[in-house]
């Protein structure tokens, strides 16, 4: 997998909208982890889960200069169901580009909407890769899980076409 040539983009849309310093944040399906680093660039304790065991050695590597942080290597469905993770309150969630990877989002969601005070969400659109949702389709279903699903500004992906990803920041 590519590093994300968007993380800097989607960086400067979601810490324009979140106060990251001292804040703590998870990401769940980290990838290479620069959505981390920029947050533990800023003082914000970090979490990533991602079921990729040579990401997670990298971003372990990585986090340790800046700092430290939070490396788990897991499936993020079976990490959420663990019953301790009842009891973990995160500041600020991360999901980008992996729901449409996954078998059933719903436990996901559900987690973060109970476990994460904000949610910063990138979800892939019908006739991008794996996604499957139009625009309002997703929009309806993100609030069918948060009171809130705010577009805050998006993306632009690029592949034999151009794809638009909305940042979407769920209460
Ligand atoms: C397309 S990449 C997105 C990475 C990163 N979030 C970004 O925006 O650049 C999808 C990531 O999700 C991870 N992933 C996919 N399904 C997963 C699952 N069920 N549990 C944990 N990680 C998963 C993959 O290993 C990969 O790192």
């Amino acid at each position: 997998m590519n590093h994300n040539v968007r993380a800097w983009q989607i960086w400067a849309i979601i810490s324009s909208q979140a106060k990251f310093t001292k804040r703590r944040v998870v990401d769940l399906g980290f990838g290479h982890g620069d959505l981390l680093a920029c947050a533990a660039g800023v003082e914000a304790t970090v979490t990533g889960i991602d079921r990729d065991q040579d990401l997670c050695r990298a971003a372990a590597e990585r986090l340790q200069v800046l700092g430290g942080g939070f490396i788990i290597h897991d499936a993020i469905e079976h990490w959420v169901r663990h019953p301790w993770n009842e009891f973990f309150q995160f500041d600020i969630g991360i999901c980008t580009s992996v729901l449409p990877y996954l078998e059933d989002d719903s436990i996901i969601l559900e987690w973060m909407s109970r476990c994460c005070d904000v949610s910063f969400l990138e979800v892939q659109l019908s006739g991008d890769g794996p996604g499957i949702m139009t625009y309002s389709q997703l929009k309806e279903y993100l609030e069918s899980y948060f009171t809130v699903a705010q577009d805050v500004g998006h993306t632009v992906a690029r592949k034999e076409r151009e794809y638009v990803r909305t940042i979407w920041k769920c209460l």
